[in-house]
């Protein structure tokens, strides 16, 4: 075909010659795109005679596929050639000290949690843990609450599905810290000092309870245990947490399935201008529950209750973090709002220490 040779050399000049991308477009355009000069040339085969356009075609189409790939070599090394410049013309200086970023706060449940531990830690007791979703035996039978018992009904639970066909009784959320008693017992033996800070879940939603809260159980094992343990620890506790020495706490008769006896043990505290002032004057204020561990709970945990006596109690992380910290709404608590957080949020490296102290901001 004629002219394809010098068709051939302008094209490949043109390409070497483009100096972006956008020059290569405009030869790629005018040479293999819709109107382009090889285009055409194809286009003209249709009014060739047989023979000729079988000379024409092969060449025609080696010469459309030469200029793509010169095209799309030509591309690549535009694109390397453009790379090379911004690295050549534009730095960074590593040196430059960092942006400044708004730091985030550690939740008040988070501090109180480790605060806690710190406490209880010092008084010699060591942090356990169990399974969020339980079994109705830890979280109940075991417990000494059985299946006609009301705290069964009073609890709110939260059941989990079993899978058609299963006929065990349903898995639960564990509505209370209280599980891990067992747990522990079984896994440790006696003697034995823990404390288990965890989630527990109940159906149950207003001002003063969310279906997830949170709550501290405490157990301690041996073979001279009494009530007055129980109280001295509790007091001692107290005075630490809230940093006032000698607060002094009220022991109410109660009842708890897995206690015996139960006490509800209220702090010292005054209403001075509407506000609530912890550790002083003669009011009270509701914190926990607490007792003797029932033989049968010691029992069900294969501890001898001729041989060992414990005290257990369980109290609201939530709701000793809104006395101490004077935070109104328990709800705010899983706003996430971060100008909340940001307000009542506590310093991220300041982790809480009885002898570097508990709670600076
Ligand atoms: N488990 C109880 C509750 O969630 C709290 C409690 C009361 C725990 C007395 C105890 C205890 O260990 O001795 O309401």
């Amino acid at each position: 075909m004629d002219g394809l040779d010098a068709l051939r050399a302008k094209v490949m000049d043109a390409i070497s010659g483009a100096s972006d991308e956008a020059a290569l477009e405009d030869v790629r355009v005018s040479t293999v795109g819709k109107k382009g000069e090889v285009s055409l040339k194809m286009r003209e085969m249709g009014k060739m005679s047989p023979e000729e356009r079988q000379e024409a075609g092969p060449a025609l189409n080696a010469l459309k596929n030469e200029v793509n790939s010169a095209l799309a070599a030509k591309k690549e090394a535009l694109a390397d050639a453009a790379l090379n410049e911004r690295l050549q013309s534009e730095w960074l200086d590593v040196t430059l000290p960092a942006r400044t970023r708004p730091m985030g706060t550690i939740h008040p449940i988070s501090q109180v949690w480790e605060e806690v531990t710190a406490i209880f830690a010092d008084l010699g007791f060591s942090v356990a843990e169990g399974p969020q979703i339980e079994t109705d035996w830890y979280n109940f039978d075991a417990l000494n609450i059985p299946g006609h018992h009301p705290a069964r009904a009073e609890m709110d639970t939260f059941y989990m599905k079993r899978a058609e066909g299963d006929n065990r009784p349903p898995n639960v959320l564990r509505t209370h810290t209280s599980p891990v008693q067992i747990r522990s017992m079984e896994a440790l033996g006696a003697p034995l000092r823990i404390i288990c800070p965890g989630r527990v879940y109940r159906a149950d939603y207003d001002q003063t309870h969310t279906p997830m809260f949170h709550q501290i159980e405490g157990l301690a094992i041996d073979k001279d245990i009494s009530m007055a343990n129980l109280k001295w620890v509790l007091e001692e506790f107290f005075s630490i947490f809230f940093g006032i020495e000698g607060i002094k706490t009220r022991f109410r008769a109660s009842h708890f399935p897995f206690t015996e006896p139960s006490a509800e043990v209220d702090v010292q505290c005054s209403w001075v201008d509407g506000q609530l002032r912890i550790g002083e004057g003669d009011g009270w204020m509701e914190i926990l529950g607490s007792g003797m561990v029932h033989p049968k709970v010691l029992q069900a945990a294969n501890v001898d209750p001729y041989e060992y006596q414990g005290f257990a109690f369980g109290m609201g992380i939530d709701r000793i973090a809104m006395l101490k910290y004077g935070i109104p709404d328990l709800r705010a608590f899983f706003d996430s709002d971060l100008r909340w957080l940001r307000h009542y949020g506590f310093a991220a490296l300041d982790q809480p220490a009885i002898h570097a102290g508990l709670s600076r901001t």
